[in-house]
């Protein structure tokens, strides 16, 4: 039988989801193994500890990431470390470790996705700076209103408006922050002693700048697990151009074609199993808002009443529920035997 390494977090866990039991526990570890045992791969769940790691032989099968969502992402920056080294090594990790390094950083996907030049990646036109005093430097030159973006975070609570440069300064001020009372005493220190010395900013907290889409009444988040695509529609509150985390959450058949034929490009890209994508649409255009291949959320899944697939060259709205764990297990499978 072929084999599958799946890497849990510290705590045993693999992978996120929604109504998951206990809580926040991730998804479920035997169900996950009977679906992949019915496609014929024998899953080993493994601690990424060199003690388990070194147990087993990994060269002969594929190393599935589901990364992890921890306060600071230090957990996640460790398990990405793995993720790395075992494919510059020439393990098969899956999804790719780019992929894995782009959760929760939207400033990395945002230099992979301007880089590739691809034109769906690129739907919104966007900039990342890494240090506060670069940013202030062009913040004149951008096009108000923009979008201000933190790498990391999750339902809105890191994206704001600006209207002008004097509100996109003040706000990323707050959003760079990377405060350190002593090491500042210390480099103030410098100053005095050493003449021509440049300070250190202590506002370097990576932030991704993004061309402002207005006139939206809604977004639909797009979860792709291979064929299958669920889509949900999330309505914004009078007053606020942010969707995400707003709780207005309708399962619609009529979603526009083009929002699934954007959602298909935008997959194709990179090879991965699956995919989170929050994608607006103003009646002509999509846009992109943002992508994660890893760990996202899955209620869209979960409580999803139907799905879509394309078949004969359209779009056909299935009916039924989805049981997230067959999904996946399912999706992998598609994706290490294309
Ligand atoms: N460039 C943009 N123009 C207009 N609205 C945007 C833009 N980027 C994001 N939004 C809105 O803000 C919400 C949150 O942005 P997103 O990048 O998805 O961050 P989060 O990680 O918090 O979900 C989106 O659901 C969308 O409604
Ligand atoms: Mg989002």
């Amino acid at each position: 039988m072929k084999k599958l390494y799946l890497i849990t977090d510290y705590k045993g866990f693999f992978g996120s989801k929604y109504f998951d039991v206990p809580y926040r526990s991730g998804m479920d570890r035997e169900l996950l193994a009977s679906f992949f045992k019915s496609k014929g791969y024998e899953v080993v769940f493994l601690k990424p500890l060199m003690e388990e790691l070194e147990r087993q032989n990994l060269r002969e099968g594929v190393i599935v990431f589901a990364s992890h969502q921890d306060p600071g992402l230090f957990y996640k920056n460790y398990l990405e470390d793995l993720a790395v080294s075992l494919e510059l090594a020439g393990y098969r990790v899956c999804p790719s470790s780019y992929l894995i390094r782009a959760h929760e950083n939207k400033v990395f996907f945002g230099m992979i996705s301007y880089f590739m030049g691809v034109p769906s990646l690129n739907s919104i036109k966007s900039s990342w700076y890494g240090a506060h005093e670069d940013f202030t430097a062009m913040a004149e030159g951008l096009k108000y209103p923009v979008i201000i973006k933190s790498a990391e975070g999750s339902m809105s609570r890191k994206v704001f408006l600006a209207t002008g440069t004097k509100e996109a300064k003040l706000k990323t001020r707050n959003l760079m922050r990377t405060p350190d009372f002593f090491l500042k005493v210390r480099d103030m220190i410098r100053q005095i002693r050493h003449k021509g010395y440049t300070r250190e900013s202590w506002r370097r907290k990576k932030i991704l700048v993004q061309e402002y889409v207005p006139g939206l009444k809604n977004d639909y988040k797009v979860l792709v697990y291979g064929k299958k695509y669920y889509v949900i529609h999330r309505g914004i509150n009078k007053d606020d151009f942010r969707a995400s985390g707003q709780g207005l959450l309708s399962y619609r058949k009529d979603i526009p074609p083009a929002i699934l034929d954007f959602a298909e490009e935008c997959f194709a890209i990179f090879k991965a199993p699956q995919v989170s994508l929050d994608i607006g649409y103003d009646g002509e255009s999509c846009f992109l808002f943002e992508a994660q291949y890893v760990c996202f959320g899955t209620y869209t899944i979960e409580k999803s009443p139907f799905y879509f697939i394309r078949g004969n060259g359209h779009w056909t709205c299935v009916e039924g529920n989805s049981c997230l764990e067959e999904e996946y297990a399912r999706s992998i499978v598609e994706y290490i035997e294309q």
